[in-house]
This record gives C-alpha cells, sequence and structure tokens, in this order.
C-alpha cells in the first residue's frame, strides 16, 4: 500500500456499539474531509476498472459520496441507487437484510441496455447491500463491469456473498 493510502486508511475511524451494541462503526467521515485522503482513495477504488466502465453506480447513503468522486475522477456519469421512496420512477426494487435492519433499494432504468456499471459503496459488511445493489444492476438489464468497496469488514460474510470485488481496505 502506497504511504498516501497508509496515511489515508489511518483517518477512518472506529466506532464502538454504534448504532447499536455490538456493531463496530467505522466512519470514513474524517477521510472525506481530508482532500489528499479523498483523492488517493478515489483513484484507487476505480483503478482496477480503467476503461472498462460506462458509468458508476453508488448506493445511497454513503455509497453516493464515493461514487460521485469516483464518477467525476473517471469522467463518467453517476446513477444513483436509492433507499425505497425515493426515487420517482423506480423500474425494479430489492429487498435485502443490513448487517443492522433491512431496506430496500430501487433504481431507474434510464440507462442503454448493456450499459457496463461499476459498482461502488463505502463499506462491505454482510454484503447485503451489495448484493442488492448488483441485483437490481443486472435486473434492469445492464452489465456490472465491477464491485469496488473503501472498507472491507473481515469475517462477517461480505467476501462469501459477493465474490469477486476489489477493496481498497479492510479491517483484519
Ligand atoms: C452501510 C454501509 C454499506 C452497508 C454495508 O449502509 O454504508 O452500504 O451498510 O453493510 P452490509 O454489507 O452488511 O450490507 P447503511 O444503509 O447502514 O447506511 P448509509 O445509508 O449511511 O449508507
Ligand atoms: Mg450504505
Amino acid at each position: 500500500m502506497s504511504p498516501e493510502l497508509a496515511r489515508a486508511e489511518s483517518l477512518i475511524a472506529s466506532i464502538p456499539d454504534y448504532p447499536q451494541p455490538g456493531i463496530l462503526f467505522r466512519d470514513i467521515m474524517p477521510l472525506l474531509a481530508d482532500a489528499r485522503a479523498l483523492r488517493a482513495t478515489t483513484a484507487a477504488l476505480i483503478e482496477p476498472f480503467a476503461g472498462s466502465f460506462d458509468i458508476v453506480a453508488g448506493i445511497e447513503a454513503r455509497g453516493f459520496i464515493l461514487a460521485g468522486a469516483a464518477a467525476i475522477a473517471a469522467g463518467v456519469g453517476f446513477a444513483p441507487i436509492r433507499k425505497a421512496g425515493k426515487l420517482p420512477r423506480p423500474a425494479a426494487a430489492v429487498d435485502y437484510a443490513l448487517e443492522y435492519g433491512t431496506a430496500t433499494v430501487e433504481m431507474h432504468d434510464d440507462l442503454p441496455t448493456g450499459t457496463r456499471v461499476l459498482l461502488i459503496d463505502d463499506v462491505l459488511a454482510t454484503g447485503g447491500t451489495l448484493a442488492a445493489g448488483r441485483q437490481i444492476v443486472e435486473r434492469l438489464g445492464y452489465h456490472v463491469a465491477g464491485i469496488s468497496v473503501l472498507f472491507e469488514i473481515d469475517g462477517l460474510g461480505g467476501r462469501e456473498a459477493i465474490g469477486d470485488l476489489h477493496t481498497v481496505f479492510h479491517s483484519a
């Protein structure tokens, strides 16, 4: 890992017992607030997929931040995968279980069939969120060109649930 990425990793805070007892919350906000760290991690998210995607999709809410930055860095557009009830023209919906709670994501179908989508989120825990993201992208007829995550929490089954994905940092 480059010194710049190691410095960025040091800015991720671990908050015990948030939002529930027993959950160790990974807080990326100090990293996002640091210009060098944000630039380095955005570059690291897209680097393995250079030239292989047409658009970046991010999952609400924290995935939006990194996916938007990645889209600008890569020179492509951005497509939101939103929590239920927030989109005016949802074309598909997928339910999923979170590390804490349950949720539904929705997406529009504005993109051409076969659009190559790089799917980005901030954290991989159980993998439920990204599995739902991948499912909704595929259900709408797009191609998942890759899945990229800032921080992978080991031991919660995310890697097994998602399979092939790129992660910049991980917890072990
Ligand atoms: C958090 C995080 C990931 C997800 C990871 O989202 O941002 O999207 O959990 O957990 P998983 O791998 O077990 O699915 P959450 O919906 O809790 O919050 P957010 O709206 O702030 O992104
Ligand atoms: Mg999230």
